[in-house]
């Protein structure tokens, strides 16, 4: 998990130009409609949305003038800082954060989500990861997850930078999910927006009451 942290700080001009280029349409559109499913029954309440791997910080942006307030997490130092000198609005901060994290503060976020971030993790990292997103959602929370379930051109799960993939299939994140609380309401699979050959898929999850 280090080496891949170090990738990106190291490699920052790299990504924010990536991330830039990137068109988020296929994953934001579903999402904001998720959010506003989930407020039907009180629309004007103010909402509180996790993002965890914030990066650059663009997917944040768009959530908050869906006036929403979001904190952002991030494990790389200068995503973190970038994030926060770019996007600089009463309704969003980032935070420098690694995940899983040891202790949380539970029942604090309506909604959570985590853009190809997750895969990052070794297995271990990722269910406690997702345990501490079912801790920190208040009831009927959702929790948003976007992860490749294909990716050629690895090599012993590293990419040419040097970061570290986990590919699991579609089954094995829900089977994860689900063992960690969540059931999952909704899936879909799209292709990679930088035309890599890569299959992403997203995972629309809710807090199971226990
Ligand atoms: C591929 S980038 C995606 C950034 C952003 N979600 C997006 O879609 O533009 C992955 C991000 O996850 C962060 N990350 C990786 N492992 C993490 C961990 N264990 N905890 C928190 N952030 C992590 C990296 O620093 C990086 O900013």
């Amino acid at each position: 998990m280090k080496k891949t942290i170090e990738v990106y700080n190291k490699n920052i001009d790299k990504y924010v130009e990536r991330y830039n280029y990137e068109n988020y349409a296929d994953i934001i559109v579903p999402i904001l409609q998720t959010f506003s499913f989930f407020d039907a029954s009180d629309p004007h309440k103010p909402r509180t949305v996790l993002e965890i791997g914030s990066g650059t910080g663009k997917m944040a942006l768009i959530i908050a003038n869906a006036k929403r307030k979001v904190i952002g997490h991030d494990a790389s130092l200068k995503m973190v800082e970038f994030a926060n000198l770019t996007i600089q609005r009463d309704n969003v901060k980032f935070e420098h954060k690694q995940y899983p994290l040891q202790n949380v503060e539970k029942n604090t976020y309506d909604a959570a989500y985590s853009i190809a971030t997750l895969m990052h993790m070794s297995k271990k990292d990722i269910a406690d990861t997702v345990v501490n997103v079912y801790k920190m959602l208040k009831e009927n929370g959702v929790f948003i997850i976007m992860v490749p379930t294909k990716k050629e051109g690895l090599i012993n799960n590293r990419d040419e930078d040097g970061r570290f993939f986990n590919i699991m299939n579609s089954d094995e994140w829900k089977l994860l999910c689900n063992r960690c609380g969540f059931f999952c309401i909704g899936e879909t699979t799209s292709k990679d927006r930088l035309g890599r050959n890569v299959e992403w898929s997203t995972f629309f999850l809710m807090k199971q009451s226990l």
